[in-house]
């Protein structure tokens, strides 16, 4: 999963969801190069532009893009990118 972190995504949220994300999976918020879950299901990291502002906040995941991305979606596609 990689979570935008340029500007109308930082504006739009991005911390937060890396935040949100890092916390469902156990992960290091902290950390904001990629890392992957002990059990090698989820890698996460920031990301710079993913060309898609206007939408912010952007997630990519398994070549996907989710716009709009609200921590309920979050969810939605934790679930959907094991
Ligand atoms: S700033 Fe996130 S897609 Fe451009």
């Amino acid at each position: 999963m990689r979570v935008c972190r340029t500007l109308s995504c930082a504006l739009g949220g991005a911390y937060q969801l890396h935040d949100h994300l890092c916390e469902k999976t156990g992960l290091d918020p902290q950390a904001h190069g990629p890392q992957t879950t002990q059990d090698g299901k989820y890698t996460l990291e920031f990301v710079e532009c993913l060309a898609s502002c206007g939408t912010a906040p952007v997630i990519m995941c398994n070549g996907a893009f989710h716009e709009g991305v609200s921590e309920q979606k979050a969810d939605a596609i934790l679930r959907e990118c094991k």
